[in-house]
């Protein structure tokens, strides 16, 4: 949530502008930046870099810092934006995070101070020049350091000042990366709004960090450390469009080859996990809950090892019960997300191995996880995640083979015929063929997108969506209704086919619609009971499925799916939510890519 970015270097404006559009998926409500001649200047406003870009003097400036905002405490407007300035004038800051102690701080150290903003964050500039004028204005770094040793909460926090001419920064939960090109210094809050990767070092938790005329990092001791670079160069970060009109559809047509990305790297690499595993949790937030609850099914049925799903922030409060050989896995596209970093450290802590899947290399969640499965997915810009999801719901494919083959080793003496009884189920050695993994990888998503626009008219004229699903298709079903309502703004829910008599068959009319989706042959006597009991009843069904011999007739529109083996179903089942979300909210004139209120990174509890 909220993006940093500052520079030391050569006529910095338009260099903080440039990574502040790579890093505005993480909020976009409102931004600004500050940067120094002899004195600090300060813009800001409302809406997109563009907007600021509009507004930036064609001036010169040595260093600045840059903030793109989603709002935490306060309504976006320019008051509330970032940088935030001391009240003399004299210290500019951003921050990411939250400070959960503001409000104390202010009454303790800062009684006398008219705050301008409504924020958290406009305490922190005032209470480092408190402790520097306190200490005599001696050292601004360890001014800095007092006032961060007072902090409450989540922050990474980049400043300059009219003292001198360094821009001091330091971290605690929320990331921060600093890179060197030539004699230029870039600090961002992730990889992505670095302009060059050649050189980029991840700030340690906890520490704080200068840059002087050289670059300084000190542990929370104040003890110097040395710096080691790592090279990122390969990690791509492609913020271009590629002629498609938003991100999101780019990264929905992305989708084949995110996972064949994927496939060739895990080819590459092996799993590390405990030898012994006979449980297993999933914590996660969003839609990687929901590629957690299809990695359930997968799991249970092909590996027969028991799994609970959890919500992270549910996990943090509902005192779960240890079992036995726990592997706990954390799935996170952005590897940021507060809450699901704060149920990693819970799971450790209770003893559990951890495992990350995550987008996003050496992002936070890998330097605390156990272990980690890097997908391939390439970066992801639009805050709605598409082709992270399928690709999350393809690694737990190949998550569940593992603990297959892992299962046949233990049982190697009575594994003859490459099949095993455990308890009343055969567990088989893979659940696909290599074909059918290939013809995964080859879909063409133009082929699904035949009728979406069709559709995506009746629907965006919609109040109120609802989603039906029995088994996999339920999961496909709440993600869906995720997808839209996010983006189009359009309420959506989803519910088992078997549960509408239980309730919501009350809301069912003359002018309801209901999209069903039927992806398992042994279920389509069922969905069908479902869509009927809606016809019946007057509502208008759009039915999603592979099954061109099914008789539809009655259904007001057909969204067919490639036929593919049926494990990978759950994966492209919810394209046609992908587009459908996409082309409504186009329809209804939303940027796809920007959806209020939301960030793709949620670095807030
Ligand atoms: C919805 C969406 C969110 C994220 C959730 C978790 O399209 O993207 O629901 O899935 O915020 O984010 P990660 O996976 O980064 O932990």
């Amino acid at each position: 949530m909220c993006g940093i970015i500052a520079v030391k270097g050569q006529n910095v404006l338009p260099k903080i502008i440039d990574g502040l559009k790579r890093l505005e998926y993480r909020g976009y409500d409102s931004c600004g930046l500050s940067y120094k001649t002899d004195v600090i200047h300060t813009v800001k406003t409302i809406g997109y870099i563009d907007n600021l870009e509009k507004k930036i003097p064609n001036k010169k400036s040595n260093i600045g810092i840059g903030h793109t905002r989603w709002a935490t405490h306060g309504i976006p407007c320019e008051k509330n934006s970032h940088p935030h300035i001391s009240e003399s004038g004299k210290i500019a800051c951003v921050h990411n995070g939250i400070l959960e102690n503001y409000k104390e701080l202010k009454d303790k150290y800062l009684s006398n101070i008219k705050l301008k903003s409504e924020t958290d964050s406009e305490i922190i500039p005032n209470l480092i020049e408190y402790f520097y004028n306190k200490q005599n204005r001696k050292n601004l770094l360890k001014a800095f350091f007092s006032a961060i040793q007072e902090f409450k909460g989540s922050f990474a926090i980049a400043f300059i000042s009219e003292y001198d001419n360094n821009i001091y920064f330091a971290r605690n939960q929320s990331p921060l990366v600093i890179s060197k090109f030539g004699d230029e210094f870039f600090l961002s809050s992730d990889v992505n709004g670095l302009y060059s990767k050649n050189q980029v070092f991840y700030l340690p938790n906890n520490y704080v960090g200068v840059l002087s005329d050289d670059f300084h990092v000190y542990d929370n001791n104040l003890q110097e450390i040395d710096i080691k670079y790592t090279d990122y160069s390969n990690m791509i970060c492609d913020i271009n469009k590629d002629g498609f009109e938003y991100f999101m559809l780019k990264e929905i047509y992305e989708i084949p080859n995110a996972i064949k990305k994927t496939y060739n790297h895990l080819k590459t690499i092996e799993f590390v996990l405990p030898e012994k595993i006979d449980n297993i949790l999933f914590v996660s937030c969003g839609t990687s809950y929901h590629s957690s609850l299809v990695g359930k099914k997968y799991i249970e049925k092909y590996a027969q090892v028991p799994v609970e799903c959890e919500i992270a922030s549910e996990f943090l409060y509902n005192d779960y019960l240890v079992k036995p050989n726990t592997l706990a896995i954390f799935i996170t596209q952005s590897g940021e997300t507060a809450d699901t970093l704060k149920s990693l450290e819970l799971a450790k802590n209770l003893g559990l191995f951890t495992l990350a899947i995550t987008n996003v290399p050496n992002s936070s969640v890998t330097q605390l996880a156990d272990s980690t499965i890097n997908m391939q997915a390439g970066v992801e810009i639009c805050v709605a995640s598409t082709k992270a999801y399928t690709t999350q719901i393809y690694v737990l494919l190949e998550l569940t083979n593992f603990l297959i083959n892992q299962k046949k080793e233990l049982y190697k003496s009575i594994d003859k015929n490459r099949t095993l009884i455990e308890g009343n189920r055969t567990i088989n050695y893979i659940p696909y063929s290599e074909i059918g993994l290939q013809n995964l990888m080859d879909i063409n998503i133009s082929d699904i997108d035949i009728r979406i626009d069709k559709v995506a008219e009746k629907l965006a004229k919609l109040k109120h969506l609802h989603i039906i699903g029995k088994n996999y298709d339920y999961i496909t079903a709440m993600e869906g209704s995720l997808k839209i309502k996010e983006i189009s703004y359009i309420f959506t829910d989803a519910y088992p086919c078997g549960e509408l008599k239980h309730g919501t068959l009350s809301l069912i009319d003359n002018d309801s619609y209901v999209v069903a989706i039927m992806t398992e042959r042994k279920l389509i006597a069922k969905t069908l009971n479902a869509i009927h009991e809606i016809i019946s009843r007057g509502g208008k069904v759009i039915c999603i499925t592979p099954f061109v011999d099914v008789d539809l007739s009655d259904a007001c529109d057909v969204i067919f799916l490639p036929d593919l083996e049926s494990v990978f179903l759950p994966i492209v089942s919810i394209i046609p939510f992908h587009l459908l979300s996409y082309k409504i909210t186009r329809l209804l004139g939303y940027n796809p890519d920007k959806p209020r209120n939301l960030a793709k990174s949620v670095t807030v509890e």
